[in-house]
């Protein structure tokens, strides 16, 4: 575990109301690493994620990343400086095809406001044949080019969660965070999800997974973060996690 850090907390900490959905959270996560962050239901995973996103603020701490705070940055920026995540809940766009949702996704890297255009100047088409080409290279990266012109709505629900997947790769992160990909997935997709995570990891990009298949998790991951009521618990290597006394309590208790 000696590749350098790319993102982590110090002391990170989310209340809601009298709920403490997150306690003085160290995590590291390093370059060119899949990290699985696991812990029973109401941990504090999705908090966790929205607080590194910017989706909410946190209470105290902070986030770094490659050493620079982006504490309470939002969103946007925060996508900018490579970092960008997929939601538990899936967030398409229904009514748009496949391919239009990829571009969504690399719209934040592009020259604004194209898609709303009714004057088109030549740079702007060329932008959006751009824009077009490389999303039609990412639907070819996780396998669904055949799909390009669906609307995403009408979808299988394991392939929308693949798209999702396409869409974040698309505004070119180096850091991708997945929400529990894997839910509503059968053991067909789940399989083919986890040759996917592999395959982003080898194409450079460093992989956040938080996620409750546990085969899934153990079969991937580098490195795994086990928290429990916003704290951690448990860290280490798969085996190591995996038998480690706290992490079994901890799951146990959940029944
Ligand atoms: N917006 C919110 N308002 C109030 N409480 C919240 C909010 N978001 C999360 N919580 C609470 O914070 C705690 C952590 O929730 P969180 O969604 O982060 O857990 P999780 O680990 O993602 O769980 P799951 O595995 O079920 O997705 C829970 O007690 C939850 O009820
Ligand atoms: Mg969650």
């Amino acid at each position: 575990m000696n590749s350098p850090l790319l993102m982590n907390t110090r002391n990170l900490s989310r209340d809601f109301g009298g709920v403490r959905a997150l306690r003085d959270l160290d995590l590291d996560v390093r370059q060119g690493l899949i990290q699985a962050v696991i812990g029973p239901n109401g941990a504090g995973k999705t908090t966790l994620f929205n607080v590194i996103s910017g989706v909410i603020v946190p209470t105290g701490g902070s986030v770094f990343f490659r050493g620079e705070e982006i504490t309470g940055l939002p969103t946007h920026k925060i996508a900018q400086k490579g970092l960008t995540r997929t939601f538990q809940n899936l967030q398409l766009f229904a009514d748009m095809t496949v391919l239009e949702n990829v571009m969504v996704g690399m719209h934040c890297m592009s020259k604004g406001g194209f898609f709303a255009s009714a004057f088109k100047a030549p740079w702007v088409i060329a932008e959006e044949r751009r824009v077009r080409d490389e999303s039609m290279e990412w639907l070819r990266f996780v396998g669904m080019e055949d799909h390009s012109a669906t609307v995403a709505g009408s979808l299988p629900f394991g392939s929308q969660r693949i798209l999702e997947m396409a869409r974040g790769l698309a505004s070119n992160p180096e850091l991708l965070m997945l929400d529990e990909p894997a839910a509503g997935l059968n053991s067909r997709e789940t399989g083919d999800l986890a040759r996917l995570i592999i395959r982003i990891k080898e194409s450079g990009v460093s992989v956040l997974l938080v996620e409750h298949d546990m085969e899934l998790v153990m079969s991937i991951s580098d490195h795994v973060t086990v928290i429990d009521q916003g704290h951690k618990i448990a860290e280490g290597d798969p085996e190591t996690v995996r038998s480690d006394e706290k992490v079994l309590k901890a799951y146990l208790g959940e029944e």
